[in-house]
């Protein structure tokens, strides 16, 4: 089986759904379910032997030691971290505490059981580790996309603890000979992202007339690639990928955060007409026409980068890796998910997603 780490949350759930969708390979999916992790995104494997959950921390020792020796994995995908760079700003010791030191302890349990393994198994084991663009800094307007190569110079205390977390995987591989990957991806976007990120806050904002919060100028760059094409990525390296190697993992979608404002909006305008829903603006209290009525310009977040970029062309060549998905048929979809699971955003807002863990499964506890 493969044990994954964060798979709860929004990049691991769409990793879990689509890993038990295309293999029979069984699932411990282990996640602390902090404020991120919802276990309605894995609603869809409700009894399905193949997933198995159990809540617990990347940072406990003894939970680690023990399923790995109960369970055997073969493979460790460790996607679980905080996340979110504007409470990395106001609150970064989580920051520290789960990416740093809860990869670290992560990373000294694999050591321990893959020590243990026969040279056989010792051979096949790998520990995939989940990381960020943001590990390389910022882009200027002209600067060339980022490189597998390019220096590491984090900004935030998010990528600064991912940095951090990506020299260590880097290090077990360079001094203990443990077979780690790491990729490095762009902004992810689709189904089950949380809202307090910048799309998924879009359109839940838009739908409840709340104001459009974007920072700054809004003309930073991201380059956005839809969820399940990083997941797939993520399998491609698991499968094929270079012990020690990096892969970047990107859609060649760079766009500036107004644009892709006017684009959520333009969506919602077709597919959920304001004046048809009702949705009066909570600030002004006028009936809105256009969601674009809605964008109001805010403070600038502190240190914020300017532009990502990824340049993905190394998986492509040495892996054979594409996206399937375009920016424009991506979107779509995601917004056209969002609207079709208004529950799942309701729980999500009023907090009861998390009653989840009582109500639709057992869960075994750490
Ligand atoms: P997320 O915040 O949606 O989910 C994180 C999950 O990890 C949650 O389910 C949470 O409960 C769990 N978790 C947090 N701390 C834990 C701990 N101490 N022990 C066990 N579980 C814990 O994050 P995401 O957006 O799905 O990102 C997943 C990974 O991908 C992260 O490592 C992130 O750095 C990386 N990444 C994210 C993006 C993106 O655009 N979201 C892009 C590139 C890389
Ligand atoms: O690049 C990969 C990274 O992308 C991941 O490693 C992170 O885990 C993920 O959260 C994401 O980080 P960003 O900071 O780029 O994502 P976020 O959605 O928070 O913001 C995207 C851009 O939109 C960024 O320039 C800040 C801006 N923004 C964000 C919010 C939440 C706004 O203008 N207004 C907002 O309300």
């Amino acid at each position: 089986m493969i044990l994954v780490t964060g798979g709860a949350g929004f990049i691991g759930s769409n990793f879990v759904l689509q890993w038990c969708a295309r293999n029979d390979e069984p699932v411990l999916n282990l996640d602390a379910l902090t404020y991120a992790g919802n276990l309605a995104n894995l609603q869809a494997l409700e009894g399905n032997e193949q997933h198995l959950f159990v809540q617990g921390d990347i940072g406990d020792a003894a939970l680690l030691g023990q399923l790995f020796a109960e369970y055997k994995p073969r493979a460790v995908l460790h996607f679980a971290a905080e996340s979110h760079v504007d409470r990395s700003i106001t609150g970064p010791e989580a920051f520290v505490e789960t990416n740093v030191m809860g990869t670290f302890r992560l990373l000294e349990a694999a050591r321990a059981y893959w020590n243990g393994l026969d040279d056989t198994d010792k051979a096949a084991f790998r520990f995939l580790h989940v990381s960020t663009d943001e590990v390389y800094g910022t882009l200027s307007a002209n600067d060339p996309a980022f490189t597998e190569t390019t220096p590491y110079a984090p900004n935030s205390p998010y990528s600064a603890s991912k940095a951090a977390s990506d020299h260590l995987v880097r290090s077990y591989h360079h001094t203990y000979g443990m077979p780690v990957l790491t990729t490095n991806c762009s902004n992810n976007y689709g189904p089950f992202h949380f809202p307090e990120k910048l799309i998924p806050l879009m359109i839940v904002n838009a739908l409840a007339g709340k104001a459009l919060p974007v920072y700054g100028d809004g003309q930073q760059i991201r380059d956005w690639l839809y969820v399940e094409d990083h997941c797939s990525g993520i399998r491609r390296v698991l499968e094929a990928g270079t012990l020690g190697e990096t892969y970047n993992i990107g859609g060649w979608n760079e766009k500036a955060n107004i644009d892709i404002v006017h684009t959520v909006c333009a969506l919602l305008d077709e597919l959920a007409p304001a004046d048809s829903r009702g949705v009066i603006n909570t600030v002004t209290g006028v009936p809105v026409q256009q969601y674009a009525e809605l964008i109001s310009y805010v403070t600038d977040r502190p240190g914020h980068d300017r532009r990502y970029a990824i340049d993905a062309r190394k998986i492509e060549r040495e892996l054979g890796w594409k996206p399937a998905e375009t920016f424009d048929t991506g979107i779509r979809k995601t917004v056209q998910w969002y609207l079709a699971n208004q529950e799942w955003v309701t729980g999500v807002m009023d907090g009861s997603y998390r009653d989840w863990v009582q109500q639709q499964y057992e869960v075994t506890p750490a």
